[in-house]
């Protein structure tokens, strides 16, 4: 049985955009694997805290000298590390804010990267340890960013995934959102479309494995 974890991060939870795009392609992908699981974590339902200096002690503290404060916080990062290891397919809701990734979701990659845990340092440099997964992102934006050097989302998303181990990433744009209906209607179809092929080209039984 496969597993799917849905992450939305746009501050509007299941009403934004990104949500809605991610939404189509998990609807594609539960036709594709009608005994497969899907995980929901919804950054703004559920927001992660941001990391502190205690927060990241809390990764660093041997098991013996622990205190209960640090057990939960370990505990808490646990669990959204173990959601990303029993899934195969990861799917984001990627908004843009103010040139960026949403907060919520930084402070969610702060408490995933973990030395050891979804990460290791070796003498070739650091090895990402989620392996075997495919990630596919659906970025909505309000200007158009694609392919120019504003775009700082696409490459820091895409580095910071193949830091963990998770090399096989797709991008799906929905850009101008902000731009008139003309041109939102243009970006959510041809997003449509982009999610429509890959659900032939990558999740039919007959689809290439990835
Ligand atoms: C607080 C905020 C900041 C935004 N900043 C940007 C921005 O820097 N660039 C941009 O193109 N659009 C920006 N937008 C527009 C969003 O990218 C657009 O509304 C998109 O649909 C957001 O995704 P969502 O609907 O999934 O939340 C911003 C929207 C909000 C609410």
């Amino acid at each position: 049985m496969k597993t799917l974890l849905q992450i939305n991060s746009s501050l509007f939870s299941t009403a934004g955009q990104s949500s809605r795009l991610a939404d189509a392609f998990v609807a594609e992908w539960r036709r594709a694997n009608p005994d497969g699981r899907v995980i929901e974590r919804d950054l703004a339902k559920e927001p992660v805290p941001h990391l502190t200096a205690e927060r990241f002690q809390a990764f660093l503290s041997k098991p013996e000298a622990r205190t209960p404060d640090q057990d939960a916080v370990l505990g808490f990062s646990n669990a959204l590390i173990d959601e990303l290891k029993a899934a195969d397919v990861i799917v984001l809701g990627l908004p843009m804010y103010n040139f960026g990734v949403p907060s919520t979701l930084k402070a969610y990659f702060d408490h995933i990267a973990r030395a050891g845990v979804t990460f290791k340092y070796t003498e070739k440099g650091p090895v990402g340890l989620l392996t075997g997964k495919a990630a596919y992102i659906f970025a909505a934006r309000g200007g158009l960013y694609a392919g120019t050097p504003l775009d700082s989302q696409t490459t820091y998303v895409r580095d910071f995934l193949r830091f963990l181990g998770i090399a096989d990433v797709e991008f799906v744009y929905a850009e101008g959102l902000a731009m008139g209906a003309e041109q939102q209607k243009k970006a959510l179809d041809s997003a449509g479309a982009s999610i429509r092929r890959i659900a032939e080209e990558s999740l039919t039984p007959f689809a290439v494995a990835a």
